[in-house]
């Protein structure tokens, strides 16, 4: 029998996800299928209740359900429950719909691969941001063992509700005060929408980061964001959003297809050619 996931969205065309599922089920050369579903948000219980009648054995789940996926599941592993979202589903044999979150396995990846000395000499972490992405970002770094994590958004209040649920380690900063905040901070990360085509630039100065600090952007449109490139031009390592999206996609294709999946330089390259030739598509 043919396996079937999707990805459960609304909307969900811009989803990259069957650009990423697509790729591997031709390299792996897998009899299997990965669809997109739009699901409207008063459709999405009894769409997962249905998964199987639908004919998926799990999905992907994308805006604006990855918190109602995460109650309509039986189960959820750790990294969903502290996250408070879901990304990937999948039934067992008995049709027990379970959950997982694996954006902060994505993350967490994507930067040991591509800035593997990133934990030495850290220091602290500024993350700037105080959303979905930011939670997965708090939740792999703290798994990774960083002792000190700076929060800064502009709505200082979500930075410090954020800051509270993951105790002593992650302290609220205020966002005006993220330059300075920089001079004790190995890395840098950005998962606010900031620097993404379309939103405004990031404004930041990174002059204070020591020489050997990292920077991280979760965004991937455009590929190099300014604040990549300002990151760039002071000579600091740098780890695109890209990445962390290939890797995220690991865990799911994995548990659905039965083949672990490589995030190599040319499915890197496949998806970003996709997202140049659909940038029009926004
Ligand atoms: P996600 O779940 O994808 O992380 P989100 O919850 O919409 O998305 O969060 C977007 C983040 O970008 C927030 O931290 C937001 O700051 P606020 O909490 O103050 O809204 C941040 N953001 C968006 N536009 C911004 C801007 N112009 N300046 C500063 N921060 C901005």
């Amino acid at each position: 029998m043919t396996a079937r996931a999707c990805v459960i969205g609304w909307p969900v065309e811009h989803s990259r996800s069957p650009v990423i599922h697509g790729y591997w089920l031709k390299q792996y050369e897998i009899e299997g299928a990965y669809e997109k579903e739009a699901v409207r948000p008063e459709d999405l219980k009894s769409f997962l209740q249905q998964l199987w009648t639908h004919g998926y054995i799990g999905a992907n789940v994308t805006l604006p359900h990855k918190e109602a996926a995460l109650r309509a599941a039986r189960s959820a592993d750790e990294a969903a429950v502290t996250i408070g979202a879901a990304n990937t589903l999948w039934l067992d044999p008995d049709g027990t719909l379970h959950a997982s979150n694996t954006d902060a396995y994505g993350f967490m990846t994507n930067l040991d691969a591509e800035a593997p000395q990133w934990s030495e000499g850290l220091g602290a972490v500024l993350v700037l941001g105080a959303g979905g992405a930011a939670r997965a970002v708090l939740y792999g770094l703290i798994k990774a063992g960083v002792p000190q994590i700076l929060l800064a958004n502009r709505t200082r209040a979500r930075a410090e509700t954020l800051a509270a649920a993951f105790g002593p380690r992650v302290q609220a900063v205020d966002w005006e005060a993220r330059n300075e905040a920089l001079g004790a901070c190995g890395l840098l990360v950005n998962t606010t929408s900031l620097g993404m085509t379309g939103q405004p630039p990031l404004e930041i100065d990174l002059s204070a980061m020591p020489n050997s600090a990292v920077v991280a952007d979760i965004v991937y449109v455009p590929l190099e964001t300014p604040l990549l490139a300002a990151a760039r031009a002071r000579g600091l390592a740098c780890v695109d959003g890209l990445g962390m999206l290939l890797y995220q996609a690991v865990p799911g294709f994995e548990r659905w297809f039965g083949v672990r999946p490589e995030v190599t330089p040319d499915l890197k390259a496949h998806v970003k050619a996709h997202v140049m030739a659909t940038l029009g598509d926004q």
